[in-house]
């Protein structure tokens, strides 16, 4: 038979739009996707809303509860930890749970507000034997998979650049620049150079973000990629992959891909089975999760990935304050973002004179 793993959360909060939510309560996706393997029994939860936690264990199936998670990591030593706290809470609670002992953590993304707690989750987790991801689930909807079927195909020619907009680097960028990676066959990249505005400071889950955006990447197989973000950047779809005889562009509507080519005449739109936000996702997720811990394979939302595309977004922000490209690793372990904020070069109000 196969083996069954314990499964804790820390952080459940209550689905988007319920009475009392505080954000999506991500960890009803992430549980539902675990359960749904067949492979894993939820044990224990930690929430410091002792409310939260006993409606989230009446609908599945009576964890124990704790608002300690340190207590709950020491007395339960689960073998899977779903992390589904807000950005600020991930580095402390994934570094915790690695020098418990866990076999895996799940965590959400982003990774963290600042790159060098990034960097230090995923040392850690290395360093340990960890299996460590974050949740980028997109990487399993058919969308994309249909969009990266198209490339690899030969469909539009090789990838030349790629281009995408969201409404911000860190809370939606971070998929964003983890889908170029996707896209782009893992390749790191080589430079960024980088711009923000932030004339009116916007926060998510209580981490600063950028008004506007632009982010120019060159990957180091020679393949180019922009994101822009914010209310006034457009570019018509989500993400376009451009290759040397075609275009292939992901939209945020319809689910459905549009590819121009140099065969046909005009735009052909392939149908896909789900938009971009399917929740759909999550088991697959949690499938790939266990699997990996079954056979010691990496897992596709491993951290491996996951550092290159958070590395990008702290890149661009640093070059943003050092009016220059930045040439990859990035060697600052801050946020350039909430360093011109706290400096009050950036912030509201007139853009200062450089
Ligand atoms: N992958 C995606 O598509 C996606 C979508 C939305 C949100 N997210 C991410 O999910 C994460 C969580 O967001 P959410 O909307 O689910 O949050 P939420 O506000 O719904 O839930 C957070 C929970 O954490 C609990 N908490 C706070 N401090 C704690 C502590 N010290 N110990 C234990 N529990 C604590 C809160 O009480 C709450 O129950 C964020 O990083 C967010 O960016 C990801």
């Amino acid at each position: 038979m196969d083996r069954q793993y314990t499964l804790a959360v820390i952080g459940v909060g209550r689905p988007r739009g319920s009475d009392g939510a505080t954000g999506f309560g991500m960890a009803h996706d992430h549980v539902k996707g675990f359960l749904s393997t067949g492979r894993c029994s939820l044990t224990a939860v930690a929430d410091i809303s002792r409310d939260n936690a006993e409606l989230f264990a009446d609908a599945y199936g009576g964890p124990r509860l704790y608002e300690d998670y340190f207590s709950m990591l020491r007395t339960e030593k689960p073998d899977i930890v779903s992390i589904c706290t807000w950005p600020g809470l991930h580095a402390p609670m994934t570094l915790a749970a690695i020098d418990a002992g866990v076999r895996a953590v799940h965590c959400e993304k982003p990774m963290a507000p600042i790159w060098g707690e990034a960097r230090r989750m995923h040392e850690a987790a290395v360093a340990s034997g960890v299996q460590l991801t974050f949740n980028h689930q997109r990487r399993f909807l058919d969308p994309f998979q249909k969009a990266r079927a198209c490339l690899k195909e030969g469909r539009i020619g090789q990838l030349v650049r790629m281009e995408a907009e969201c409404a911000d680097l860190f809370d939606w960028g971070t998929h964003w620049l983890d889908m170029f990676h996707y896209f782009n066959d893992e390749i790191p990249a080589e430079w960024v150079l980088g711009q923000i505005d932030a004339r009116e400071v916007r926060t998510i889950f209580g981490v600063p973000l950028e008004q506007q955006g632009l982010c120019c990447i060159k990957f180091a197989n020679g393949v180019r990629a922009t994101l822009m973000t914010g209310y006034e950047m457009n570019i018509g779809c989500a993400i376009r992959l451009i290759g040397s005889s075609g275009v292939v562009e992901i939209g945020w509507g319809q689910p459905e891909l549009v590819l121009r080519h140099d065969g046909a005449w005009g735009p052909v739109t392939i149908p896909v089975q789900e938009g971009i936000h399917d929740h759909a996702a999550h088991g697959r997720v949690a499938a790939d999760i266990v699997h990996c811990l079954d056979t010691g394979d990496r897992p596709l939302l491993s951290s491996y990935n996951a550092v290159r595309s958070t590395e990008i977004i702290f890149a661009t922000y640093e070059s943003s304050r050092r009016r220059g490209r930045i040439d990859l690793p990035l060697n600052v372990d801050g946020s350039g973002l909430q360093d011109m904020l706290a400096a009050g070069d950036i912030g509201p109000g007139e853009p200062r004179a450089a």
